[in-house]
């Protein structure tokens, strides 16, 4: 048994890393589906298919806890599997709310009525499908009042950083922050809503400058998940290391996790059911 970790693709790495920096005891089974990334351009349906077969692909590991890294899967796909779908005795949980939490200053479980919070003007990056989901803007809705979102679909950055053309992920990059900057252009903080990018939150940084503050999923997905085990210890699971799966070419997609995350990858071919 261990923790399962979803994404698209090589995005979730950045959550993975995270947590296995933080809980290094917690063996991990992570879940690629390269075959069919990107996800931000799909539609709802599409994207709830292709979640719940992957998701399934890691209850078969002995996974009772999932991490959707996946921010697309999470806007589009996540309250569907959970009112529907998951079975009583697993739990899936998404990526957006400890962000949410992070901007807002709130603890788990704070269930007070939203209020207004320091931060008043947010510039949004995540895929086009997050962003047209409108999921971000809802949870945070709960819990803060006066926030004005401005969201920037990111066309084309995940298939760049997929094919592992950083040259090309770099350009869309500044051309997106720059399309944001003329509608907003001074947001107190940036949200970096897709799990791939952190793999560029350098070039974010330098594009949005010095004085937005940029929150990034990585560690506090991690410091949530912590978080979540210590309260239920029973999904912690045994064992330890991680396990690599993905629905594309395993040795390709080994190399750039290994370019990516700067230590040996090995995949293993899944097969979707
Ligand atoms: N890493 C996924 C996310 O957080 C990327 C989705 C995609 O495949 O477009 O949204």
């Amino acid at each position: 048994m261990a923790v399962g970790i979803f994404d698209s693709g090589l995005g979730g790495l950045t959550v993975l890393n995270a947590v296995t920096g933080r809980l290094p005891d917690t063996a991990l089974v992570y879940f690629g589906d390269n075959a069919h990334a990107p996800y931000g351009v799909r539609d709802a349906d599409d994207i709830y298919q292709l979640t719940t077969r992957g998701v399934q692909c890691l209850f078969d590991e002995g996974c009772d806890l999932v991490i959707l890294a996946c921010n697309t899967a999470s806007a589009a796909a996540l309250r569907r599997m959970q009112e529907s779908w998951v079975p009583k005795d697993k739990r899936v949980l998404g990526v957006f709310v400890p962000l949410i939490e992070a901007l807002t200053e709130r603890k788990w479980g704070d269930n007070s009525p939203p209020r207004p919070v320091a931060v008043e003007t947010v510039a949004l990056f995540a895929t086009p499908a997050t962003v047209s989901s409108r999921a971000f803007q809802r949870e945070l809705a709960f819990r803060a009042i006066g926030v004005d979102v401005e969201a920037q679909p990111c066309a084309g950055v995940v298939d760049a950083i997929e094919m592992g053309d950083m040259i090309l992920a770099d350009a869309l990059v500044r051309s997106h922050v720059e399309a944001l900057l003329r509608r907003m252009p001074k947001p107190q903080a940036a949200i970096l809503g897709c799990t791939h990018y952190p793999l560029v939150e350098e070039v974010f940084r330098d594009a949005l400058g010095p004085d937005v503050a940029v929150y990034s999923q990585p560690d506090l997905v991690a410091e949530a998940l912590a978080d979540y085990l210590a309260r239920h210890p029973d999904k912690r699971g045994g064992g330890s290391g991680s396990k690599f799966l993905t629905t594309g070419n395993p040795k390709s997609v080994s190399n750039k996790a290994t370019q990516f995350l700067r230590r040996r990858i090995e995949f293993q071919k899944a097969e979707m059911p």
